[in-house]
């Protein structure tokens, strides 16, 4: 199959709404990442999201939508407090999982009796929800395990062949995927971090957030997972990336000292003066938007130079750093050296 990359405009959105309608995939941008959409309500369309993704079957699927009254559609029943988060964060980067509705195929949400919902941010992504009248779902538009894509040549590398239609519509804004929320059960608790943090939440729904086990920490294999996705292997590049805790001095010592080919340090910006290996910044130490921005695309453009083993500067994990922390972590394997 050819994979066509077309900027946005009317001729594109209309062949995207045309495909949509058919049952085909297509790769569209949201403020996030870029996604990989199939008609909700379509079994078919969304096999074939799983199999161009290599996806596990059982790795729930996010909807979008674009106004309040789709989402009536897609779940049975909208909780008070997803219609306070909704008025402040949509579109944005907030997925909310509530209760399904029958509308939403079962494939899509891996046989769950909840789905995640959000409306995402990007103007030709909304109209061709509007112009199609299709809720679709979307992973992020990469081959499982890898890194998720921030730009159309990203999507085109994992997916060319594979889909009909790439809408490349430039650089995603916020870099890493959605905050996940489950408003199921007593307590909302955040199933994965993203730029929307929990005290953005917090101040919202004015009571407490949680934050579920598996999102600082590697989930054992006997642990309940709330989010399916948050077990399997994730955002990994070809090399071998291994987080470095430690301060600038000592981070410098221990990867000037390995002499092995194709070392790489992954730093922040300013330390690669100082460093006698080649190196990649993602962002300035004390702004965690900048590195959220960067790291994925930064981790995909380390494979292209050719990095083996690459040493991480670790982000903090505090707000919006918790995010970049929670992908960084997944890339490296869990792979921490504390100095
Ligand atoms: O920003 C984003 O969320 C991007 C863009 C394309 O919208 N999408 C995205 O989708 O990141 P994906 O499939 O790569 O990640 C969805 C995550 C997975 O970890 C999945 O397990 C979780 O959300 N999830 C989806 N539905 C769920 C449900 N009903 N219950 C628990 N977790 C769910
Ligand atoms: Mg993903």
């Amino acid at each position: 199959m050819k994979t066509l990359i077309l900027k946005p405009n009317e001729e594109s959105i209309n062949l995207a709404c045309e495909l949509l309608k058919k049952g085909e995939i297509v790769a569209l941008p949201t403020e996030t990442v870029y996604g990989l959409a199939g008609d909700s309500t379509n079994s078919d369309a969304i096999q074939k999201i799983f199999l161009a993704k290599g996806r596990p079957s059982d790795n729930p699927l996010i909807c979008h939508i674009s106004n309040m009254e789709m989402l009536k559609k897609v779940v049975s029943f909208v909780p008070d407090d997803c219609l306070k988060l909704a008025k402040v964060f949509w579109p944005g980067p907030l997925t909310i999982i509530m209760p399904k509705s029958d509308s939403v195929c079962s494939q899509s949400c891996a046989g769950l009796d909840s789905v995640g919902v959000r409306m995402p941010d990007n103007k030709t992504t909304l109209e061709i929800i509007e112009k199609s009248g299709i809720f679709f779902s979307a992973p992020s538009a990469n081959t499982s395990g890898k890194p998720s894509p921030t730009n159309a040549s990203d999507v085109f590398e994992d997916m060319n062949g594979k889909i009909p239609l790439i809408i490349d519509d430039g650089d995603c804004r916020a870099g890493v995927e959605s905050t996940v929320l489950s408003l199921i059960g007593s307590t909302p608790t955040i199933l994965r971090p993203g730029v929307i943090t929990k005290e953005d939440i917090e101040k919202v729904l004015n009571k407490k957030v949680e934050i579920a086990t598996g999102v600082k920490e590697e989930i054992t294999k006997d642990e309940k997972v709330l989010s399916p996705g948050m077990k399997y292997k994730h955002y990994a590049p070809n090399c071998e990336v291994i987080i470095i805790k430690s301060s600038f001095k000592k981070f410098k010592n221990y990867v000037e000292s390995d002499n092995r080919s194709g070392v790489f340090a992954l730093c922040f910006n300013g330390e690669e003066k100082h460093l006698s290996k080649p190196s990649l910044c993602y962002g300035d130490e004390q702004n965690s938007k900048e590195q959220a921005h960067n790291i994925f695309s930064k981790l995909r453009i380390l494979d292209k130079m050719g990095a083996k083993i690459v040493y991480a500067r670790c982000p903090s994990s505090a707000g919006v750093g918790l995010a970049v922390y929670n992908r960084l972590i997944r890339s490296a394997g869990f792979r921490i050296i504390e100095l």
